[in-house]
């Protein structure tokens, strides 16, 4: 485990179409993501669409074949080989994502169907648990409406205030304006790591620093940072960290909460039912402790398997080798799509991570969107479930790239020439 980045390292600059390095072959990765090698309309498949959801390599697939076709059953709940099996490989992965982002215990990692799931877990078991009327939680300017919406509930529920950290017109986070809205009453910091609609690298670190310091806690949305750099939880200092599965080129349906051990177990349970019990009787339940106090009901078995191949799948590769090379593509990508007539980046940060929002004068982003499709190229246009960056920026939409590790610089050049056709089309 690497056990220091939390921000993407800077690749040193390489030239335009330098898509592999000795430490990373881009060629052979692509081919084990089966779909990277189809067509749509005739044309190679170029998906930049992994900010929504990433492809799978075969390795993850294959795991998750083999669960259903060699072992698969029900966990924690069978003395027969086919259930120990599973329970075995379901508890290996909790190992594998603890190791991952550097959990000081295995019992600090719950499974949830995702980032959304898990950050209404810790609103509700948390948050109903501890806040009262008056205390504060600050968010910012740019977080995805999975990390607003949920504040707002307990707002209306508790009276809680929500407080929000502007970003300037880069679409930085802005520390100092974070130092100011601090107080005695913040009691929960819970921000992204790395913007979706932006790309925008969140200073987490001092972030971190300056709430504990005012004695809150801090929740860390991972779900952009995850797949393109590594995390050490105990390194950040987080209290709580979430990401989902299917970014991580890892199966849908599955994501992690990661909180500290002592802090999970003085929460409530978030759902009741099965196997997060210790005890019932009809007069009293006792529950577990975490993990498994916050995992009602059978849980995303294969899933959870198939997430556990994904990150074997890029701690092979090497974090770093992949925030290096994804780097350099967002690199090509800046400077290629700056350069076409009447395109404006939407979040120019100093510092970003694999993801590019733009528009091009005139053009609806939906039909914009439309069009590069039938190029072959995959991108996402919308407001990204981030409704107020758009309103930061003064757009409703924006069409946005976003990067994977297999992602190489002749697909943005595809990109690139799919716009241009696009903007000769409509001028
Ligand atoms: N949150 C995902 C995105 O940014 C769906 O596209």
């Amino acid at each position: 485990m690497s056990n220091s980045a939390n921000v993407v390292k800077i690749a040193p600059a390489t030239a335009p179409g330098d898509n592999s390095t000795a430490a990373y072959d881009v060629e052979k990765i692509r081919a084990d993501f089966p779909i990277l090698s189809r067509e749509v309309y005739g044309k190679p498949l170029v998906y930049l669409d992994n900010g929504a959801s990433a492809q799978k390599p075969r390795q993850v697939i294959d795991t998750m074949s083999d669960v259903f076709e060699s072992y698969y059953s029900n966990v924690h709940r069978g003395v027969h080989w086919t259930s120990q099996k599973s329970t075995e490989a379901f508890e290996a992965s909790r190992g594998t994502v603890g190791k991952f982002i550097n959990a000081a215990s295995v019992n600090e990692i719950i499974f949830t169907r995702g980032a959304t799931e898990s950050i209404n877990l810790v609103a509700h078991s948390w948050g109903r648990k501890f806040l009262k009327a008056g205390d504060e939680i600050i968010i910012s300017h740019m977080e995805h409406h999975a990390n607003i919406v949920p504040w707002q509930m307990l707002r209306q529920e508790i009276g809680i205030d929500l407080k929000v950290v502007p970003i300037d017109d880069d679409g930085n986070f802005m520390l100092d304006e974070f130092e100011k809205l601090l107080s005695p009453k913040t009691k929960l910091v819970a921000v992204t790591q790395v913007s979706n609609a932006l790309g925008s690298i969140v200073p987490v670190t001092a972030v971190i620093e300056r709430a504990h310091a005012q004695g809150a806690l801090v929740l860390l949305d991972g779900c952009q940072a995850v797949p393109h750099t590594a995390v050490d939880v105990q390194d950040l200092d987080a209290d709580f960290y979430v990401f989902s599965g299917h970014k991580l080129y890892g199966p849908t349906g599955i994501g992690v909460l990661w909180g500290r051990e002592d802090l999970l177990n003085s929460m409530n349970p978030y759902q009741t039912g099965g196997d997060m019990i210790a005890s019932v009787t009809f007069e009293k339940t006792t529950f577990q402790k975490a993990p498994h106090r916050f995992e009602a009901g059978t849980p995303a078995i294969a899933e959870a398997i198939g997430l556990g191949a994904a990150i074997d799948y890029v701690q092979a590769i090497g974090m770093d080798n992949i925030a290096a090379h994804e780097h350099g593509v967002l690199q090509y990508a800046t400077e290629r799509l700056s350069a076409i007539k009447g395109l404006k980046i939407i979040g120019t940060a100093k510092e970003k991570a694999a993801i590019i929002s733009f528009n091009l004068d005139g053009i609806h982003p939906h039909d914009l969107g439309t069009f590069v499709d039938r190029a072959g190229v995959a991108v996402r246009v919308g407001h990204h479930c981030a409704q107020p960056v758009m309103d930061r920026f003064g757009v409703a939409a924006t069409a946005r790239a976003s990067f994977g590790l297999y992602n190489t610089r002749e697909e943005v050049d595809a990109l690139v020439d799919a716009l241009e056709e696009t903007r000769k089309f409509f001028s």
